[in-house]
């Protein structure tokens, strides 16, 4: 007789192999604070792990007194990542699934980790019926407490309340967790993110009082036409209640009174994310007390135009996940709010939460301090797309439970916050009945909100319509499509008369994005475009500690030793992973300033657009300076009434002396609030006048040859077989050269979105050499005061390069170079760049300049850079990124790059000057920012002209006005050594 195992019969296979929801939990409610007790279980918990289902042993270790061998188990942090303490690995994939797809069973490859806690419950939870409560696991659980099953948890980033009322007994109880990192609802969580399994966030002992407030709905509206409020509050009782719930919100003067019924307020202050006002408010039963804060606002839409409060409203957003680069999607409450806080210094005023709901407590966050929230699903099934979406979940009727069960948790737990204005059914999971039908329900439960989901092009049961990385080109034909009625499909005619919604674009990975003020120009431009989110706000790298020079070590995907991954494609914020910003921040904080400033040529108006939603700018001084300098200002500009959406001409009297400087006008805020402190800036605009073209002294020394292969020009020397400098005063110069080639950025190596049949471009430089240039001497001449150089610069096997002359002139002090360069020949590609770089051997201690400053300026980013003068230091001027690539270009008129005693003197106008430690082969041939050697020499480019950089890692390319096509180009630039030799 032969005995047969199939795994089906192994209970724990079997369950992890459900499509179906968790087992055993209440139905879902809201996230109350209430005043019944409760016991966090957060803290030090035991682990074992094993690595598949088939070796987890029955040992009775959820059992009380179980005799365990302390060797098998460690201590563990919760909420925390079991990869991130030491068990397993993270493993980061985007659209691909790391096991094979063959849903709904996980692979047997599955690690599996006990997770036991032995805890003494208060007298306090224990004189009431009692819950606990998962915040968050990630993986499938099943839960036990002293050894009875309570319930499985199913769903990630969703709250599970297990009743244990029984269960729980004074004394010692043990709370056992079986955990697995693959389930069948794995294939619903393809999120574009690290897999790391563990409970991440908080678990809890609530006791739910007999009577108590089981669950609210707050209902919360504002007519804007006689700014009345309604209030409508409905209350769910626990079992045993004797009487209903009575509600209060003091300040409107309600005291005690019902609940499911409509209060009229005849008028209240509206919430919106720059007026955030809350109202306390209390639901009270005899035996419980909850406190909430209640904002008032109606979301709607008229002609395909959304609006808050009946005035159109558009979402200056950023799409955030959760994420610590020690501890993964453990974000402190602390962290959060700061979090927000920059978000709102930079002008943003809405997050949508790509792609899971947040922590609870997120939502209060965004309620309190204002902004806008799209609330999305934990849902995600990518990697069906790669299979032409066979089999995915979204349209397969044994998933419809699992799809309801997520949509439902989503939206009871959240639902009474003001903030959240949409409900997003989840990201990239293809279309289907499934998704219908949560949308179906969504509306249904919750009429007030509107329902977001992008992936159904057809937008048959949304409210909005929502694509990603939509090109500016079709960004401007959805705005301007033919009306509704024109559409023969009534689909289509739906679709016409939604407003349209960017829910992704501009992907600010590495040197970017390119393109954002082109966008937003749009945004301002068409009603019907309700604005959109840029991808993302924060990098996901892990913290990998440091390396022997103390550079920090930031680990992407691959460097757990994953197969399956993406590479650096986690690591593609505006912030990055430890909360410190890279320049694009402050390039979208301009480009969503709320308030549009343009100065006349003659300076006798400034004009002003208020683009606030709903306020107008009594809360802002305008102040303008001559030439950065505030000592230099005027009195204050008086700014007239200007009420949202609306503008106004300024009259200036600003002294006829301004004419001949920059004058830059500021607005910033009277006093603190709304997230930023009193002085914060909110915009600008600057007036920089015709500035003098850099020149060399009247008088001229020719070159002279000394007869040894070297020629003199003032300070410069140069080689005459070669007809480069070589050295300048007491620099030495090395590899001076013309290049056609930047080291690639993330953007440059992707394929855009609007030419998909083309290779990158970064691709296509690789294929014509770009980074390979030879060049050979034609001659040298003098000519009157200059020594002219001609060479023919090209990449091997093409017939196609560049012909370069190279005027040098020299006052005696100085070294000016006019370098002219034209293409030759059939150029296959379009060039990075086109300018020279050179050698110094010592390195770079800091660079000071006049021009555009702070931040780097490539031709279609820079939009926060402002002339003016500035310093930075090595590595702030190179603009270090976790994957190194192409940065740093300031744009400058007069700049010193100090070697420590020696410095370089380059003047220019407006002339882009990179400098960094290394050449442009090691930058792109380095995976990594800590792998960099250490910093031993400088590498200078000066550049005529560069490609702007697009946003093609995900997304389209580079604008085709800001495109590089070979081209002659003209450079003009002054050199000088100064300071001394230490
Ligand atoms: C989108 C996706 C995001 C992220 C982004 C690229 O397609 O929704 O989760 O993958 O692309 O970074």
């Amino acid at each position: 007789m032969t005995t047969r195992t199939t795994p089906s019969s192994i209970p724990l296979i079997a369950d992890l192999a459900s499509p179906l929801p968790g087992r055993g939990a209440l139905p879902p409610r809201a996230h109350l604070k209430s005043d019944a007790p409760r016991q966090v279980l957060d803290g030090v918990w035991q682990v074992r792990l094993r690595p598949s289902p088939r070796h987890v042993s029955n040992d009775g270790w959820q059992q009380v007194g179980a005799r365990l061998d302390p060797a098998g188990w460690s201590p563990l942090t919760v909420p925390g990542h079991l990869p991130l303490q030491g068990h397993g690995s993270p493993i980061y994939a985007n659209v691909a699934y790391p096991f094979p797809l063959d849903p709904p069973f996980p692979p047997d490859d599955n690690p599996v980790a006990d997770h036991r806690l032995e805890l003494v419950a208060s007298p306090e939870v224990l004189a009431h019926p009692s819950v606990l409560r998962f915040e968050g696991v990630d993986g499938a659980a099943t839960v036990w407490l002293n050894g009875v099953e309570l319930g499985t948890l199913r769903g990630s980033r969703l709250t599970t309340e297990l009743p244990c009322t029984g269960v729980l007994r004074p004394g010692t109880n043990v709370l056992s967790v079986r955990l697995a990192q693959w389930s069948a609802h794995s294939y619903l969580e393809d999120q574009d993110m690290w897999w790391m399994p563990g409970i991440f966030r908080s678990v809890t002992l609530l006791a739910r009082p007999r009577g108590g407030v089981r669950d609210v709905f707050v209902h919360a509206g504002y007519d804007h036409r006689d700014g009345s409020g309604t209030l409508r509050v409905d209350v769910d009782l626990e079992d045993g209640a004797e009487a209903p719930a009575t509600i209060s919100v003091p300040a409107l003067d309600l005291h005690e009174v019902a609940a499911g019924v409509d209060h009229q307020v005849p008028s209240v202050a509206p919430w919106t994310a720059e007026t955030p006002v809350l109202y306390d408010a209390q639901v009270r039963t005899p035996t419980e007390t909850v406190d909430l804060r209640i904002g008032f606002r109606t979301v709607s839409i008229e002609d395909a135009t959304l609006l808050l409060n009946g005035t159109p409203l558009l979402l200056k957003g950023v799409n955030r996940h959760e994420h610590d680069p020690r501890r993964g999607r453990v974000v402190d409450l602390a962290a959060a709010r700061a979090e927000l806080l920059l978000m709102k210094q930079h002008n943003i005023n809405a997050v949508r939460t790509s792609h899971y709901p947040p922590q609870a407590d997120f939502l209060d966050l965004a309620d309190e301090l204002g902004l806008y929230v799209v609330l999305e699903n934990d849902l995600e099934t990518h990697g069906f797309e790669l299979m032409d979406w066979r089999g995915n979940p979204s349209d397969d009727s044994q998933w419809l439970p699992a799809y309801q069960d997520r949509m439902r948790r989503t939206v009871e737990r959240d639902k009474n916050h003001p903030s959240i204005l949409v409900w997003s059914l989840g990201n990239e999971s293809g279309t289907g009945s499934n998704l219908d039908a949560i949308a179906l329900w969504t509306r249904d439960r919750d009429p007030d909100r509107l329902v977001h989901y992008e992936g159904d092009r057809r937008s048959r049961h949304v409210d909005l319509y929502s694509r990603m990385y939509a090109s500016v080109h079709q960004v401007e034909a959805i705005a301007t499509e033919p009306p509704a009625e024109t559409f023969a499909d009534p689909d289509e005619q739906h679709r016409r008369r939604l407003p349209f919604l960017l829910c992704e674009y501009a992907h600010a990975m590495g040197n970017g994005p390119g393109g954002l003020s082109e966008y937003q120009d749009l945004f301002h431009r068409y009603p019907r475009v309700a604005g959109g989110f840029v991808w993302e706000w924060v990098e996901h790298a892990l913290d990998g500690g440091t390396n022997d020079d103390g550079r920090p070590v930031q680990l992407y995907g691959g460097d757990f030793g994953e197969r399956v991954h993406d590479g650096s494609f986690v690591v593609d914020g505006l912030v990055h992973a430890d909360r410190t910003s890279g320049p694009a921040l402050a390039d979208l904080a301009r480009v969503f300033s709320p308030v549009g400033l343009e100065l006349a040529p003659d300076l006798s108006t400034l004009t002003v657009t208020n683009r606030y939603h709903s306020l107008d700018l009594s809360h802002l001084e305008a102040v303008w300076t001559i030439d950065g300098d505030e000592r230099g200002a005027g009195t204050p500009i008086m700014l007239p009434d200007v009420p949202a959406g609306t503008g106004a001409v300024v009259p200036l009297q600003l002294p006829p002396s301004a004419m001949a400087t920059t004058v830059t006008v500021l607005l910033r805020r009277r006093t603190s609030g709304d997230g930023c402190p009193a002085g914060h800036e909110v915009a600008w605009t600057q007036r920089i006048p015709e500035r003098p073209v850099a020149a060399l002294e009247a008088r001229r020394v020719p070159p002279r040859r000394a007869g040894d292969g070297i020629v003199h020009l003032g300070p410069a020397s140069f080689d005459e077989r070669t007809g480069m400098p070589v050295r300048l005063g007491a620099l030495a110069l090395h590899d001076v050269a013309v290049s056609l080639w930047r080291a690639p950025t993330e953007n440059d190596r992707g394929v855009g979105w609007d030419e998909p049949e083309l290779p990158p471009v970064a691709d296509r430089w690789a294929a014509a050499r770009l980074d390979d240039l030879r060049s050979r001497l034609i001659e040298v001449s003098e000519e009157g005061p200059a020594f002219v150089v001609r060479t023919r610069t090209g990449p091997p096997v093409l017939d196609a390069g560049v012909d370069v002359t190279w005027r040098w002139t020299s006052d005696g002090i100085s070294l000016a170079l006019d370098l002219s360069l034209a293409p030759y020949g059939p150029w296959p590609c379009d060039w990075g760049r086109a300018g020279i770089d050179l050698r110094l051997t010592e390195p770079t201690t800091q660079v000071r300049w006049t021009g555009w400053g702070p931040g780097p300026q490539y031709p279609d980013t820079g939009q926060g850079a402002r002339y003016g003068s500035f310093v930075a230091d090595r590595d702030d001027y190179a603009v270090r990124t976790v994957r190194p690539q192409e940065h740093g270009a300031r744009r400058v008129d007069d700049a010193t790059v100090d070697l420590g005693g020696l410095a370089l003197r380059v003047r220019g106008n407006g002339l882009p000057l990179t400098v960094r430690p290394w050449s442009r082969t090691v930058v792109a041939a380095t995976r990594h920012d800590h792998e960099l050697p250490r910093a031993t020499e400088t590498w200078i480019s000066l550049d005529a002209a560069s490609s702007g950089v697009g946003t093609a890692s995900c997304g389209p390319g580079v604008l085709p006005g800001y495109r590089l096509a070979p081209s002659v180009q003209k450079l003009r630039v002054i050199l000088q050594q100064v300071g001394h030799a230490q």
